[in-house]
C-alpha cells in the first residue's frame, strides 16, 4: 500500500465556477472524491491538500516527508511559473510527484509556458480538466504494480 499526497495550488479550490471553458464544470471537492474512491479500490492511500499561499504549499511538502508519503500528484496552479521555493521543497524531501493541469497549459500565454516543476516531475499530464489528476493517479499506481 502507497500512500499519495494531491497538492492543489491558488485558486483551485473555486473549480466549477472558475474559467469553466480552460477548467471544467467539476469541483475540486467531486474530483478529489473520485480520486480517493479509486485509490482505495486499488488499495492505496490518498489525501488531499488544496492550499492559496506558497509558503503552506511548502510546510504541506515538509509534512507529507515526515508522514512517509510515497508520492505526490500537484498542481502547483500559477506557482507552477513562479515558484523556486515549492521547486526547492520538493527537491529537499525527494518524494517522486506528478505534474498536473487541467488546461492544455502549451496552448495559452507564452508566461503558462514555463514550468519550474516540469524537468524535475515523474512526469506531466495537461490538458484533460479533472481527468489530469485520474490520469496522473493511474500512472503512478502502474508505476508501483506494473
Ligand atoms: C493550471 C494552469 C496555470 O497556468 C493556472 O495559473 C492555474 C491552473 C491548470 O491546472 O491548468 O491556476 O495549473
Amino acid at each position: 500500500m502507497a500512500s499519495i499526497l494531491v497538492l492543489n495550488g491558488p485558486n483551485l479550490n473555486l473549480l466549477g465556477s472558475r474559467e469553466p471553458d480552460q477548467y471544467g464544470y467539476r469541483t475540486l471537492q467531486e474530483i478529489m472524491e473520485e480520486l480517493g474512491r479509486f485509490a482505495g479500490a486499488c488499495g492505496h492511500e490518498l489525501d488531499h491538500v488544496q492550499e492559496n499561499s506558497e509558503g503552506d504549499l511548502v510546510e504541506a511538502v515538509h509534512k507529507a516527508a515526515h508522514e512517509g508519503v510515497g508520492y505526490i500528484i500537484i498542481n502547483p496552479a500559477a506557482y507552477t511559473h513562479t515558484s523556486v521555493a515549492l521547486r526547492d521543497a520538493l527537491l529537499a524531501v525527494r518524494i517522486p510527484f506528478v505534474e498536473v493541469h487541467l488546461s492544455a497549459v502549451a496552448a495559452r500565454e507564452p508566461f503558462r509556458q514555463v514550468s519550474y516543476f516540469s524537468d524535475i516531475a515523474m512526469g506531466v499530464i495537461t490538458g484533460f480538466q479533472g481527468e489530469s489528476y485520474m490520469l496522473a493517479l493511474q500512472a503512478i499506481i502502474n508505476q508501483i504494480e506494473p
